[in-house]
């Protein structure tokens, strides 16, 4: 058995390695020079592939980037990749058709503001895709172009200050979008409640070995492997310690706790200004696209503005949870899609994506 004493001076000496950090470790270099690749403007007339990159820098679940690209003369279809499916967390694809919502709404703003105006066809049944027509129209400046490099989830304790009125509903006006419905929670005490949704959710999910699992795999403690799979959660990105992958197993196992995680929860939500609610009016694949592209546009948007977000989504991917949660909302028969809060704080450092031709069907 392990003692206490030798648990924490083994976490400590973890800490101590891990300490090396994003900073000082010399293969951010790689992960460096990756990023700068894949995380500019189009400059010039915008070809397809062009488009694709720029459509693959957003938001995903757990950045599997979820997504193939069907290209044609003047169309690029945005269709599942089912070898890219988080089953334990997300069973019914529901993350997944979301997240192709996030990468249309991308690829929309970037192809508009190139002055290629585009018209979106979902396709639903039993093999849902997204279809993106492109015409020819003006050039556009557009502040949520420019914000789509600049995007990113901030999985850190913000400012705790409170975000104007005027900028809530620039926020509101940018996630509009027909079949879903946007909602903003920014009084202390529905911020409370909504807290102990995620800790109830965050605890089951952490008492669940498939969850824990399926999470790690997703992980990517050394900029090395950051940059070779160009996928995943890459610690820098969520504020941990670099470290190479054999040290990073050992942090994950001494560190990652259902109590830490939950301290480290109620202190993310309690310093940000509020809580965004998504809802789609029904719970099918068309819908679950609406909703990322609402996402999308709202997170595009907050940027633009300095201000940042995370997912909290815990009790819409617990099921239990899920309708005790629509029940708060006062809408006990529809399904909540994504929680996520906001408020400012310095930038974290960039996630990576895998380059255009991986994700070539
Ligand atoms: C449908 C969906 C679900 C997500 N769920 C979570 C989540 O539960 N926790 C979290 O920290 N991030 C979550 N994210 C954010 C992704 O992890 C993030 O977009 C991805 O790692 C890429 O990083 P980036 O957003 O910084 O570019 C989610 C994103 C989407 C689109």
């Amino acid at each position: 058995m392990v003692s206490r004493r030798t648990a924490i001076a083994s976490g400590l000496s973890v800490a101590a390695l891990a300490a090396i950090g994003y900073g000082f470790w010399p293969r951010m270099d790689s992960y460096r020079a990756a990023l700068e690749r894949q995380r500019r403007l189009i400059s010039g007339d915008p070809t397809l592939r062009e488009l694709v990159r720029l459509s693959t820098l957003a938001a995903n679940g757990h950045n599997t980037q979820p997504w193939k690209y069907r290209l044609e003369e003047a169309q690029v279809s945005i269709l599942p990749d089912p070898t890219r499916r988080t089953e334990v967390v997300d069973p019914d694809d529901h993350h997944l058709y979301v997240s192709l919502g996030c990468a249309a709404e991308n690829l929309i703003i970037a192809a508009q503001a190139h002055g290629r105006p585009a018209e979106v066809m979902i396709a639903d049944g039993p093999a849902p895709g997204i279809a993106v027509a492109l015409g020819s129209g003006p050039s556009a400046d557009d502040p949520l172009y420019q914000a789509i490099p600049l995007r990113q989830s901030t999985r850190s304790v913000y400012d705790g200050q409170p975000v104007s009125t005027t900028d809530l509903e620039l926020l509101t006006s940018a996630a509009t979008e027909d079949g879903v419905s946007v909602q903003l929670f920014t009084e202390a005490a529905d911020r409370e409640a909504i807290l102990e949704f995620v800790v109830a959710g965050n605890s089951a999910q952490m008492d669940d070995p498939a969850f824990v699992k399926e999470l790690r795999d997703w992980l990517r403690f050394s900029p090395d492997t950051a940059v070779a799979t160009g996928d995943g959660l890459f610690s820098a990105c969520s504020g941990n310690p670099v470290m190479p992958d054999w040290i990073g197993d050992r942090f994950f196992d001494a560190f990652f706790t259902k109590d830490a995680e939950n301290t480290k929860y109620r202190d993310h939500i309690r310093s940000s200004a509020g809580v965004a609610v998504f809802t789609g009016d029904r719970a099918d694949p068309a819908h679950w696209i609406r909703v990322g592209r609402s996402y999308e546009r709202f997170a595009l948007q907050a940027t633009a503005l300095g201000i940042r977000n995370a997912h909290i989504n815990q009790p819409i991917e617990v099921p239990s949870l899920r309708s005790e949660f629509a029940g708060w909302l006062g809408t006990p028969d529809v399904r909540p899609d994504l929680i996520v809060r906001f408020g400012r704080a310095p930038a974290l450092p960039m996630s990576l994506r895998r380059p255009v031709e991986a994700v070539l069907a």
